[in-house]
């Protein structure tokens, strides 16, 4: 289907034309338009309920939304990437990690082959592995149990592992240590080490390159650490495994690729949590519960692929995104998790969202002329309320929400998850409704408090229900972002599935490295500032 630039769709003008209407409509109206909105404008599917009914919106701007979805080939873009077809155009790669959930016995074709099985016979190797090193019979180098699992990677190779790892905490093996090390400052490293021993210690070096400088300065670190820790070369053996797309790489550096878990150039680091990236999150957790992951981001692929787009959780929210994003200028989204697990979740998001849909062109490489990517930032609930929800609240600026919460808590703890979901719906309806000046001055305010106690409200926000956290429902949970990205990107026109905007600085960094440790002067040849600065530093690192 040929799709029109943005602006030029027919649903783009009526957008515009409607948003004049509706920048001044406030939530009090349309809730007091329809009793029942609250219970209209819910999505339940896939074991999330999703309340949109307290988002600036009318029944016909969620019609002009889905036009322009339409419009902008939606359907047809979600079937190119389950058919496997090349749309990360710009890196000529399929785009499928929705394979990396597909059930055995499933066919997802990449190149005329059907990559289900090579999926599955990775998972029943890191089981195998799994297993090996919860039950002990994995043994290192000098014959004791492994009791410490650290992780070595960046970016996608680091954010799923360990915001899975800490969102699942409490299905872990508590007597293991699982510690994440990405970046390159040594400290990260030497805390990760602290008080662990070397012959109890597994180190898996992620990578889908197994060229990132971050990563491979610290494996060269923990092999060192590991052989001093051991006096001998040789236990590496027992005590590396890597997770690479990149086999040769991975031999060089010395890693018997028996002990090597694959994963493809189709699935994207950012989309890798679910591959064998996730090893840690399965030697935490275990095999059981890994499938079980993958099982709830597989129900909500389902659910993306075949749901019409009107009750389609990821095509709503991405369609609210585009809302806010690009009619009301909005530049960033809170996302808001009420559980604690979950602290790792927006750090996670970020590198989801923003290097997927950070893009300044299409993917034709035509400049844009509208806004793409929203910063994403949160923190869990109810912290955030202590810090940063003033501005959500009273600030200039307009920053939609999504509230995330579960109707059980892991630790049932006195009160504690009453009252923390009696915050999220707080929140909420603080948000939407604020508090008018009637109001306030009916609380014997005196005249000159009034416009500071005033709460304007009109401040939207999805209310995202879960049942409890788990495996399933974090799968279920991750997949619905991944796919509202999708989503948003689609409109757009951009490639959410490279990130040639992290080049430059890796570049200018691999220049800088020498000139840092060179012991002769160098020549620089950078603009005045940046020489200044090295400058400053050697002389700075120079005097102790
Ligand atoms: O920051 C860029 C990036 O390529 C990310 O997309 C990726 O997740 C990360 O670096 C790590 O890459 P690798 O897994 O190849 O080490």
């Amino acid at each position: 289907m040929t799709v029109a630039p943005l602006r030029k769709r027919p649903a783009w003008a009526s957008l515009e034309q409607h948003h004049k209407k509706m920048q001044d409509v406030h939530l009090r109206q349309l809730f007091a338009d329809d009793a029942g909105r609250g219970e209209k404008m819910v999505v339940e599917a896939a074991g999330i309920y999703l309340d949109y009914s307290k988002n600036r919106i009318t029944g016909e701007t969620l019609d002009l939304l889905l036009q322009l979805a339409a419009q902008s080939g939606l359907r047809e873009h979600i079937d190119a990437m389950f058919r496997g077809d090349k749309i990360n155009v710009s890196e000529k790669r399929s785009v499928l990690h929705v394979a990396l959930r597909a059930p055995k016995g499933a066919t997802i074709l990449h190149d005329g082959k059907n990559v289900v099985p090579d999926v599955h016979a990775v998972l029943d190797r890191m089981a195998a592995f799994a297993d090996r090193i919860r039950s002990g019979d994995w043994k290192g180098h000098t014959g004791k149990p492994i009791r410490n699992v650290i992780n070595i990677g960046i970016g996608g190779s680091d954010l799923g592992p360990v915001m899975a790892y800490e969102a699942l905490r409490h299905y872990s093996r508590r007597d293991m240590t699982f510690r994440f090390v990405s970046n390159v400052d040594g400290t990260d490293f030497a805390e990760a080490v602290q008080g662990l021993e070397a012959a109890e210690t597994l180190f898996i070096v992620s990578s889908k390159t197994f060229t990132t400088l971050e990563t491979m300065t610290n494996a060269h670190t923990a092999r060192d650490w590991l052989v001093a820790g051991l006096g001998d070369q040789a236990a590496t053996a027992k005590h590396f495994v890597a997770v690479s797309t990149n086999a040769q790489e991975v031999a060089k550096f010395g890693i018997d690729t028996a002990n090597m878990f694959g994963f493809w150039d189709w699935v994207g680091g950012r989309y890798s949590m679910d591959s064998a990236i996730g090893l840690s999150t399965m030697i935490a957790v275990g095999p059981d519960n890994f499938r079980a992951m993958l099982g709830g981001f597989h129900e909500m692929d389902e659910h993306f692929r075949t749901a019409p787009f009107e009750r389609n959780l990821p095509v709503l929210m991405g369609l609210l995104s585009i809302w806010y994003n690009d009619f009301f200028g909005a530049q960033t989204v809170a996302v808001l998790p009420y559980e604690q697990y979950l602290k790792r979740f927006p750090a996670y998001l970020q590198q989801l969202t923003m290097e997927s849909n950070g893009k300044h062109v299409t993917w034709d490489g035509v400049a844009l002329d509208y806004d793409t990517g929203p910063i994403y930032w949160g923190e869990p609930g109810t912290n955030g309320q202590h810090s940063f929800y003033q501005l959500i609240h009273q600030g200039t600026r307009l920053i939609p929400c999504d509230f995330i919460a579960f109707a059980h808590t892991l630790n049932k703890v006195g009160r504690h998850h009453d009252m923390l979901l009696a915050n999220v719906f707080a929140q909420t309806e603080a948000l939407a409704f604020g508090k008018t000046v009637e109001q306030v001055k009916a609380e014997g305010t005196p005249d000159w408090l009034v416009p500071h106690r005033l709460f304007a409200g009109n401040r939207p926000s999805n209310t995202i229900l879960l049942d409890r956290l788990s495996p399933a429902s974090l799968g279920r949970l991750v997949a619905l972002y991944e796919h509202s990205v999708f989503t948003q990107g689609t409109i757009w026109q951009v490639d959410s599935f490279d990130q040639w905007g992290v080049e430059l600085g890796k570049e200018l960094a691999q220049r800088i490295i020498p000139e840092l440790e060179s012991t002769q002067e160098p020549k620089l040849a950078h603009d005045s500032s940046t020489n200044a600065l090295i400058r400053r530093y050697r002389k700075m690192k120079g005097s102790g």
